[in-house]
């Protein structure tokens, strides 16, 4: 089995990771990859918005199988331009990845399906005066968005009206996330804890892959401004069974039963980003693939073969399947750069990861390095690297997981030393 995987991030290396480990005979390679992708695959110099040169090389190279990690190939077109070429991919066409592309589509969608979100409103760019008019009406807190892909950094929760309008201008007037910014959703704030719900779907039939829990803030305590992802856990143990079927019966059925009825049934992977609000589970956001890092604490606790799950993904063939999860539980705390998620320097020498690999059941994660002519690996992006580890409960995970950050130094190297707090908090009043 030839499999590529699309993208270079940390969610790419540990799906490069995972497919390794199946015991299915297969070659990968990463597009463009990373560093530690390049342990299990080959990197190949062609980048994830390249889809000319992707399905090119999915042709020439016989791949029997493309996943994909990032959200703009697959808001791009990535899976109607390998399907119309007959080469097998997974993942939501153009249209259904709107569920992630256009936040006013998500949220228009939900409403025509009874699937519980916040309330909202969507302007038009050139609606600005509206807009503005409606955020003094509704009043902080509030959340303002750009509806399109904006790197995760179009999201403004405001908890003064002032903020809110800074939010509109930027989006509007400045037109800082440029044609992301074309249309603005303003949503009411929820309160409560977030949970990413990983499905894999057929559009018809669907598995669900361990609740997690992301540390979006990048400073400890939930303070300071939204990243990338700072550290992940799973399974997370707010959802409990009860919680989890309500999760499948009011939002996930509701999503992939909604986008059938519509013409657009949703294969891949559906995440839904959900807050558990006191009046029930809500969605905050879908996304259209993997996330990251929760991919990084998901992955290592399937037991079934993935690239079995995968393949029977890109057959539409789901039904009857299961998946299979490993008992314990697994953590990732990401190492970031000085300054990140706003300015940060970059190139700076990475030592101690073999250090930290040699811990049991630690795992180094590749985000933000790259090597050198001469061989040295060095910083180069915001999110560096994601230490997972695997432990008998929570608790066993966090401390491997930490254990191996100690290892691993670089010049600015910035983390939380409170990832999983929240999820350890659960589990000593259950
Ligand atoms: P998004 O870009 O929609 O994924 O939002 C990024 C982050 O902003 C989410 O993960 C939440 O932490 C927060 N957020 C977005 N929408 C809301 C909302 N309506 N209420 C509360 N928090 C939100
Ligand atoms: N960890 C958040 C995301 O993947 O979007």
């Amino acid at each position: 089995m030839r499999i590529l995987v699309v993208g270079s991030g940390g969610r790419e290396h540990a799906l490069v990771r995972a497919l390794a480990e199946s015991d299915q005979e297969s070659t990968l390679f990463a597009a463009p990859g990373n560093p530690g992708t390049a342990q299990a695959a080959t990197n190949i110099g062609l980048e994830a918005t390249d889809l000319d040169g992707l399905a090119d090389f999915a042709r020439a190279e016989e791949i029997d199988l493309t996943l994909v990690g990032p959200e703009q190939p697959l808001v791009n077109g990535i899976v109607d331009r390998f399907e119309a070429a007959g080469i097998p991919i997974v993942g939501p066409t153009q249209k259904a990845a709107r569920l992630e592309g256009s936040k006013a589509f998500a949220d228009v969608f939900m409403a025509r399906h009874d699937i519980p979100t916040a309330s909202f409103r969507v302007f038009e760019a050139d609606e600005y005066a509206e807009a503005s008019a409606y955020l003094d009406e509704v009043g902080a807190p509030i959340v303002v968005k750009a509806d399109g892909l904006a790197g995760g950094k179009g999201a403004f929760v405001c908890n003064t009206l002032e903020a809110a309008h800074d939010a509109l201008d930027q989006i509007v007037q400045d037109r800082a996330f440029g044609a992301a910014g074309d249309r603005v959703v303003i949503e009411e704030k929820m309160d409560g804890e977030e949970v990413s719900v990983l499905v894999l779907s057929d559009g018809a039939h669907y598995v669900l892959l361990p609740p997690s829990q992301d540390h979006k803030p990048i400073g400890e305590g939930d303070t300071g401004p939204n990243t990338g992802g700072m550290g992940a856990f799973a399974p997370a143990p707010i959802v409990d069974g009860a919680l989890l079927t309500e999760i499948c019966r009011e939002i996930v059925e509701p999503t992939l039963q909604g986008m059938q009825e519509e013409g657009t049934p949703y294969r891949g992977v559906l995440y839904c980003g959900l807050m558990i609000t006191e009046e029930g589970p809500k969605v905050v956001e879908y996304n259209c693939r993997l996330g990251d890092p929760e991919a990084q604490v998901v992955l290592p606790l399937v037991d079934s073969d993935l690239i079995e799950i995968f393949q029977n993904l890109a057959d539409g063939d789901l039904r009857g399947k299961s998946v299979h999860t490993v008992p314990g539980a697994a953590a990732c705390v990401v190492l970031a750069s000085e300054g990140y998620p706003v300015e940060y320097e970059t190139g700076f020498e990475i030592t101690g990861v073999e250090d930290a690999e040699a811990l049991p059941d630690v795992s180094v994660i590749h985000a933000g390095t790259r090597l050198t002519e001469d061989a040295r690996l060095v910083t180069v992006g915001g999110r560096v690297l994601g230490v997972t580890a695997r432990g008998d409960d929570l608790s066993g995970a966090l401390d491997r997981a930490y254990e191996g950050v100690n290892y691993i130094h670089f010049d600015g190297k910035t983390y939380r030393r409170d990832i999983g707090k929240k999820g350890l908090a659960h589990l000593q009043t259950s």
